[in-house]
C-alpha cells in the first residue's frame, strides 16, 4: 500500500512526539511493505511565528491532499494573550472543521504494566476499556452568537452588541452559545452505534438534559435512534453523574457519546484512569481526511528537553492503521510493541511517581527507539 501522510508537529512537545511517531510509522511501513510518504506543514504557534496566522491555507491544502494527518500539539504561554482568532487553538479547531471531522474518538484502556500508575486503586480500574465519542465540529465551541459585549448588553440586545468587536479588556459580559441540530446529533450517535457494534455493544449518551435545551434535543434524538437498534444497549446519564461514575466505577462504560465540551472534559478525566494523559491517542474522523492526535497538550514546561511521553502519538498512529486503513495487523503490532516496552519496565517521566525496582526511566526518543525495536523484532 502507498500512503501519503501530512504531519503537523505544532508547538511545545508536538515536534518531539510526532518525530517518534514517525519513526514507529516508518518501521511499520518497512515491516509490512507499505510505502509511506510524509510531508509536514505549519499549524498553531509555529504558523503564527512564521506567517502570522494559526492555520495557513497552504496547510489545509496539504492536509486535503493526503490520506491522513498526524498532529502533535498546539499552544503555549507565548501566544496566550493573542486575540481569539490569533490563538494557536483556533488553528486546531479550524483544521478539524476544515476537514469536516465531526467525530473525535478517544479510547482509554489500561495497559497491564501501568496498573500501578493510575491514581485510582487497581481494583477500580480493573477491566477499564472505554471509548469516548466526542462531537467535534459543533456545540458551544462553534455556536453563534459568541463574543464580548459592553456595559449596555442585556439579554435583549446581546445580538446587536455581538457584532461590535470588543476586546476582553473592555468587556462587561462574555457569551457563547451551545447549539445542536438534529442532523448533527444523529450523525454522531450513528457513528457511536457503529463503533459499539465492534465492541461490547453498550452506549452511554451523556448530556445535561435536566438543565439545557440543547441536551434535551440530544437525548430525544439519541433515544429515537436507540429504539431502532435493539442490538445495542443504550443508557443515558447526566454529565455531572458521568464525571463521578468515571472515577467510581469506570469499568461500567463501553462507548460514551457526548457533545464537544462534555467530551473535552470527560476525556481528560478518562485519560487519568490510565495513569497519564501521555498515553491517550485520538482520532478525528467523519470528514474528508481523518486527523490523528494525542489527547495531551503541548506541555511547554517540558518542551525541547526530550522528556515527553511519545506513546499517545505512537498509539494515534495505531488508530490510523485501524480506523482509516483497516490494517488491523499493523495496528496490533504497534500496540503490542508499546505493551512490551512497558512490560519490560521502560517509562517516561510522566509515568513514574517514584523510583521503583525494575523500572528504567527513558527519554522521549529512547522510548521511540524501543518501540521501533519492538516492531522490527515482532
Ligand atoms: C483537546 C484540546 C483542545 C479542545 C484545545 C487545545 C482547543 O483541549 O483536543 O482536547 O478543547 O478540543
Ligand atoms: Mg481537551
Amino acid at each position: 500500500m502507498k500512503l501519503t501522510l501530512t504531519i503537523l508537529p505544532g508547538d511545545g512537545i508536538g515536534p518531539e512526539v510526532t518525530a517518534e511517531a514517525l519513526k514507529a510509522l516508518q518501521a511499520i511501513g518497512q515491516r509490512f511493505g507499505h510505502l509511506i510518504e510524509t510531508q509536514s506543514a505549519l499549524i498553531g504557534g509555529a504558523a503564527l511565528d512564521a506567517l502570522g496566522i494559526p492555520l495557513p491555507d497552504e496547510t489545509i491544502k496539504t492536509c486535503e491532499n493526503s490520506d491522513a494527518v498526524l498532529l502533535g500539539a498546539i499552544g503555549g504561554p507565548r501566544w496566550d494573550r493573542n486575540p481569539p482568532a490569533l490563538k494557536p487553538e483556533s488553528g486546531l479547531l479550524g483544521i478539524r472543521k476544515a476537514l469536516g471531522n465531526y467525530a473525535n474518538l478517544r479510547p482509554a484502556r489500561i495497559f497491564t504494566a501501568l496498573k500501578g500508575a493510575s491514581t485510582l486503586k487497581p481494583e477500580v480500574i480493573e477491566g477499564v476499556d472505554l471509548l469516548i465519542v466526542r462531537e467535534l465540529t459543533g456545540g458551544i465551541y462553534f455556536g453563534k452568537p459568541r463574543g464580548f459585549a459592553g456595559g449596555g448588553a442585556t439579554d435583549g440586545n446581546l445580538h446587536d452588541s455581538a457584532h461590535k468587536v470588543i476586546e476582553v479588556k473592555d468587556a462587561v459580559v462574555g457569551f457563547n452559545t451551545e447549539i445542536y441540530s438534529v442532523g448533527e446529533i444523529e450523525r454522531i450517535v450513528r457513528m457511536a452505534i457503529e463503533l459499539a457494534r465492534s465492541r461490547r455493544r453498550r452506549i452511554c449518551s451523556v448530556d445535561k438534559a435536566n438543565v439545557l435545551e440543547s441536551s434535551q434535543l440530544w437525548r430525544h434524538v439519541a433515544a429515537r435512534l436507540a429504539a431502532t437498534c435493539p442490538d445495542v444497549q443504550f443508557t443515558f446519564m447526566y454529565v455531572d453523574n458521568c464525571a463521578m461514575q468515571l472515577v467510581a466505577n469506570p469499568a461500567q462504560f463501553d462507548v460514551i457519546v457526548t457533545s464537544n465540551l462534555f467530551g473535552d472534559i470527560l476525556s481528560d478525566e478518562a485519560a487519568m484512569l490510565t495513569g497519564s494523559i501521555g498515553m491517550l491517542p485520538s482520532a478525528c474522523v467523519g470528514g474528508r481526511v481523518p486527523l490523528f492526535e494525542p489527547v495531551h497538550g503541548s506541555a511547554p514546561d517540558i518542551a525541547g528537553q526530550n522528556l515527553a511521553n511519545p506513546l499517545a502519538a505512537i498509539l494515534s498512529v495505531a488508530m490510523m492503521f485501524q480506523y482509516t486503513f483497516h490494517l488491523s495487523e499493523e495496528a496490533r503490532t504497534l500496540e503490542r510493541a508499546v505493551e512490551s516496552v512497558l512490560a519490560e519496565g521502560f517509562r517516561t517521566r510522566d509515568l513514574l511517581s517514584s523510583s521503583v525496582p525494575g523500572i528504567t526511566r527513558v527519554s522521549c526518543n529512547e522510548m521511540g527507539d524501543r518501540v521501533v525495536n519492538g516492531i522490527m523484532q515482532s
